[in-house]
């Protein structure tokens, strides 16, 4: 049966519960409790960013954003959209409804001089038409604690210490943002996503902080054991500097009764197999999409990036869901700026996404057809201008 003229709109307060309600049902996740509800999923939730989309008078479909910016290659951050919340109801899906509300969403981002959106994907093939792109992945691993001894080459300094949950709900937001900008990919975490995080940490979630020489905090973890199991899963460990990393994970393995420390959502080009002494002591269970980006304002977010040496390219951006934001751009090493000459590649703004953080190659990116090539040597040139020092990561789920 098809579904009546629908009606997008932004929900009032009153109507956020019954939108998380349809979104939990949509992700097969049981039903919000009155105490999580009020005191840490609400928080969330920005006024003028909630929509719904109704279908004969009825909530059909909602999507959200958060107020955030993502950190981009050079060391400066954007402002960003943070895209959560995404369902349609399960009887009327399929006609259109995500589409709307994706553009509404867009559109509403573009007005607040937002540069990029980004989101989770459940499914890996619903974003991408809407010109969302992987441009980070994470790793997986899982360390044999027995194996592990890090080589006596890894740098050390400071403490660890032990933090009340309580303790923690002060202490971390400011030493993550403190922590944020050094790699790409990393975003601000918004306002209302501590009370949503605090709602989600089970009793067992322990939190290990570290300390610098001097005593200033520079790194934390989020850990617990996994059930009844000598397994301790590492959900969030971020550090301000290589010393803070290595002495967490240092921490982790030095747990007693711990048989296996797993990393979960790592960045890819975290070297703890250059930590240890025996590599083999660390798998990788899996390597993943982490934060899909759609660039909003592409000259906007072509000029916020750093670029390394090499000569100019000129590079065109095609869009099909936002047409306004195709272009040609003479992009170099000391500036971005529209361009009037023939392009030497060209991509749509998905694969300008994986590209835009440094994830991907345009090398890459062109052996699956994603990047046309114009002119020879066009493809050497902006794998030079692009690349990046460190790959790009989130780290950050919502
Ligand atoms: C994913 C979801 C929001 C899509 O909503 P929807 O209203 O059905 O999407 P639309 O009708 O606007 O679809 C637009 C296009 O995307 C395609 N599409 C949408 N969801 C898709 C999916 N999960 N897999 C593959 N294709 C999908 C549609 O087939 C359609 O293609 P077409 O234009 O060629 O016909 C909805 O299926 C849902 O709520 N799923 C469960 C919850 C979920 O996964 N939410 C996303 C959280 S990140």
């Amino acid at each position: 049966m098809d579904v009546g003229e629908p009606e997008l709109r932004v929900l009032s307060e009153s109507e956020y519960f019954t939108a998380n309600e349809l979104f939990r049902q949509a992700l097969l996740l049981p039903a919000t409790d009155e105490e999580t509800w009020s005191a840490h999923t609400r928080a969330m939730m920005e006024p003028g960013r909630v929509l719904g989309t109704f279908v004969d008078g009825e909530l059909a479909g909602t999507a959200l954003s958060m107020t955030s910016s993502l950190a981009v290659p050079g060391g400066a951050a954007v402002p960003a959209a943070a895209v959560t919340g995404v369902a349609v109801r399960a009887d009327a899906t399929r006609q259109g409804l995500l589409t709307r509300m994706m553009r509404h969403q867009l559109d509403d981002a573009a007005r607040r001089g937002e540069v990029v959106a980004m989101l989770h994907a459940s499914e890996g093939r619903i974003y991408e038409r809407f010109g969302y792109g992987v441009a980070c992945r994470t790793r997986n691993v899982e360390i044999d604690r027995a194996q592990a001894r890090l080589r006596d080459s890894v740098p050390r300094g400071g403490r660890v210490r032990l933090v009340t949950q309580e303790r923690a709900r002060d202490l971390l937001p400011e030493l993550h943002r403190n922590c944020a900008a050094d790699r790409a990919g990393r975003m601000y975490r918004p306002e209302g996503w501590w009370p949503g995080r605090a709602g989600v940490m089970k009793k067992n979630h322990v939190i290990a902080v570290h300390a610098d020489d001097s005593g200033v905090d520079d790194g934390f973890a989020v850990y617990q054991s996994r059930g009844e199991s000598t397994t301790v899963d590492v959900w969030d460990l971020v550090a301000a500097n290589e010393i803070a990393a290595s002495e967490l994970w240092r921490f982790l393995l030095g747990i007693d009764l711990v048989n296996t420390v797993a990393g979960l959502g790592r960045p890819v080009d975290e070297p703890v197999e250059w930590w240890l002494a025996d590599r083999r002591a660390c798998r990788t269970t899996g390597v993943d999409d982490d934060l899909w980006v759609r660039l909003v304002d592409v000259p906007a977010a072509l000029r916020a990036r750093g670029y390394a040496h090499g000569a100019p390219l000129v590079l065109e951006v095609t869009d099909g869901f936002l047409p306004a934001n195709a272009g040609r751009y003479l992009i170099g090493p000391d500036g971005v700026s529209t361009a009037d000459e023939s392009p030497q590649l060209t991509l749509d703004a998905a694969a300008l996404a994986a590209l835009y953080l440094g994830d991907q190659s345009a090398s890459a990116l062109a052996a699956a057809g994603l990047v046309q090539v114009h002119e020879p040597g066009a493809l050497a040139v902006a794998d030079e201008l692009f690349q990046t020092r460190r790959a790009p990561w989130c780290g950050t789920g919502f």
